[in-house]
C-alpha cells in the first residue's frame, strides 16, 4: 500500500480525479471496513484540509460517528435530525452554503459553517453517510457532491466486501 498520496492538481475537480483511484488503491487489499473508513477519511482531510470529515454508520435507528478526521463530534443523530440525518431520510446528497439557515442543523462545533452530506446505498438502502464541514460559508457545490458521491459508491462497495 502507498505510504503517502500524491495531488499536482489545481482545482478541486483536478484534485478528486487525483485522489479517486488513490483511495481505490489503498483500499483495494484491505478487509477491515474501519481501516479503509478509517484512511478515506485521512485522505480527503489531507488533499482539502477539511475543517471536519467523516463517516456516520447506520446502527438501527440512529447514526452513529464513525472514523473521522477534525474536531470532537456528536456520537449519535436520529433518522431525519440535522443534516446527516435528513440526507439519510431523504436518500439525497444535501449542500447547505449556510448551516444556519438550514432548520435542524445539528452543530457539533460552532467554527462550522457549511457542510455536504451524501448517503451511501447498498442494495437501495442508506447504510451511512460522508459528511464534510466547513468553517467557512458556501465551501461546497455540485462538483463536491459529484465527486463524494463517487468516493460512496467506492464506500458502498466496502461495506459489502469489508468485514465490519
Ligand atoms: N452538522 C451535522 C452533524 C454532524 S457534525 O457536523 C460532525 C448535522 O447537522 O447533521
Amino acid at each position: 500500500m502507498a505510504e503517502q498520496i500524491i495531488i499536482t492538481g489545481g482545482g478541486k475537480v483536478d484534485i478528486y480525479n487525483e485522489i479517486i483511484p488513490q483511495i481505490e488503491s489503498v483500499v483495494e487489499y484491505e478487509s477491515d471496513l474501519i481501516a479503509n473508513l478509517s484512511n478515506i477519511t485521512a485522505i480527503l482531510r489531507e488533499a482539502f484540509g477539511f475543517f471536519w470529515v467523516g463517516f456516520y454508520l447506520v446502527k438501527g435507528d440512529e447514526l452513529v460517528l464513525g472514523p473521522f478526521q477534525g474536531t470532537l463530534a456528536c456520537t449519535r443523530i436520529k433518522r431525519g435530525r440535522g443534516v446527516c440525518g435528513s440526507s439519510w431520510s431523504r436518500g439525497e446528497t444535501i449542500v447547505v452554503e449556510d448551516v444556519e439557515k438550514f432548520d435542524g442543523h445539528i452543530a457539533c462545533s460552532s467554527a462550522s459553517k457549511s457542510e455536504v452530506v451524501v448517503p451511501i446505498f447498498v442494495d437501495g438502502t442508506v447504510v451511512a453517510v460522508i459528511d464534510v464541514d466547513s468553517d467557512e460559508l458556501s465551501s461546497f457545490d455540485n462538483d463536491d457532491a459529484i465527486a463524494l458521491e463517487r468516493i460512496a459508491k467506492i464506500t458502498s462497495n466496502l461495506f459489502t466486501r469489508c468485514e465490519k
